[in-house]
């Protein structure tokens, strides 16, 4: 395992190349090195393997390439669709369909000759894209929705990925900070230059798509869409050997606000409240509604945080900002009843692995590492570890950990 420094290795950049994991780069995503390295070290033959906070699938993705069984859960149903279209199994005959369909829509890009175009609901799209741009992603997304139902899913599912990938890449927001930004547009953009640069974007990651879905996946996952608070009601009980997982952290980094583009365009989102209140679902929530939500939050049933100085340290924040400390209150809150039914769908002997940051609050800071420590061995796991992997940001005090424990 490696020790800490700013190392891309560990972080989702060391997903990106050319494989199954870079079919969409999005920032939840952990690195698949990690996983590999904790499935060496931990899973026997007979594992069955489950990450309750999916996201971008990477521990579904990496056991599949192995042929461990595992099962994966979010409450995000884009996540869930993405996961299943990156461990799906893509014969030849998928992949030439998705080929010849994907030249089609380019010679439509070229010709600007469709008549079918779909634009998502998102507010001040203008912001987003530029005329041009929009109009061609339209086009594309327009016959794509035209073919849905005469095409298999798998086909369907892959034009898509490159959809996003070719979305996102001339979009003018940037992701480069939790703080999104519009990047100013260059309003006198010859249409055919933006024509010709996203048909460049469009064709390498078609390309790009063929060849890595080609790759050997040995074993299908078990996806679900479920509260991670509530998995007993989803998940067998006494089950899961090895449960390897990066949950939210408590930092106010919203997925729904990052993830917006990709859901609108596929249909997962309609309006600004539906990004709300999913994201009021989501542990550690904190997009439009989720925010006065969380403003006028307070526990609705006694439940201890188990760490010594987690009340001083709410205290500490609250001097500065109640809305945070509600924040972080609830965080935890919502993390000890998914400690609980984690508990729960864990086999005797099973072990856990989770990945998390820690924060910082004004000048405080909040011990995450420590109290997922407290929460596990009051829920009555053993053996709790803690391990630094390294640094998340060049401030000193932001570090990633690796927290251990085992169900006796
Ligand atoms: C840090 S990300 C997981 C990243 C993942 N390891 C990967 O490589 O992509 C945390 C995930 O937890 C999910 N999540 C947040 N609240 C949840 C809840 N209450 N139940 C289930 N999943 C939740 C989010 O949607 C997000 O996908």
């Amino acid at each position: 395992m490696q020790q800490l420094g700013l190392s891309a290795h560990l972080t989702h950049k060391a997903n990106l190349k050319h494989t199954r994991y870079g079919w969409l780069r999005l920032t939840p995503a952990y690195s698949v090195h990690l996983v590999q390295d904790l499935l060496s070290e931990t899973a026997s033959h007979d594992a069955v393997v489950l990450d309750p906070f999916c996201g971008t699938g990477t521990t579904a993705l990496a056991c599949a390439e192995r042929g461990i069984p595992v099962d994966t859960t979010d409450i995000n149903p884009f996540l869930l669709w993405l996961t299943k279209t990156k461990v799906s199994t893509y014969e030849s005959d998928h992949l030439n369909e998705f080929r010849s369909i994907a030249r089609h829509i380019a010679r439509l890009m070229e010709d600007h000759s469709s008549d079918d175009i779909w634009i998502p609901p998102i507010h001040q799209i203008e912001k987003w894209w530029n005329g041009d741009v929009l109009r061609m992603l339209g086009a594309i997304m327009g016959f794509v929705r035209q073919i849905s139902e005469s095409y298999p899913e798998k086909v369907v599912d892959l034009l898509k990925v490159a959809f996003c990938r070719t979305m996102i890449a001339h979009s003018s927001a940037s992701f480069n900070h939790q703080s999104m930004s519009f990047k100013p547009q260059n309003n006198l953009s010859l249409f055919h230059r933006a024509v010709d640069d996203m048909l460049i974007t469009w064709e390498s990651a078609v390309e790009d798509l063929y060849i890595s879905a080609q790759s050997e996946v040995r074993v299908t996952p078990g996806i679900f869409l479920c509260d991670a608070r509530r998995l007993s009601t989803v998940l067998p009980h006494n089950y899961y050997t090895c449960v390897i997982t990066s949950p939210p952290y408590p930092n106010r980094m919203s997925y729904i606000r990052e993830l917006r583009p990709y859901m609108y365009w596929l249909g997962y989102l309609h309006n600004g409240r539906e990004a709300g209140e999913l994201d009021w679902q989501a542990i550690g929530g904190t997009w439009g509604i989720a925010t006065s939500n969380v403003s006028r939050w307070s526990p609705s049933e006694p439940r201890t945080i188990p760490h010594p100085g987690f009340l001083n340290t709410l205290a500490k924040i609250s001097e500065k900002s109640d809305l945070l400390a509600r924040y972080v209150h609830k965080y935890f809150y919502d993390m000890v009843e998914h400690i609980n039914d984690l508990f729960v769908v864990t086999r005797s002997g099973g072990s856990i692995h989770y990945i998390v940051g820690n924060s910082k609050f004004y000048d405080v800071i909040v011990p995450v590492e420590a109290i997922f420590a407290s929460m596990f061995s009051d829920r009555g796991f053993v053996d709790v570890d803690i391990r630094p992997i390294r640094k998340r940001t060049s401030k000193k005090e932001l570090y990633e950990y690796l927290i251990c424990a085992r169900k006796p």
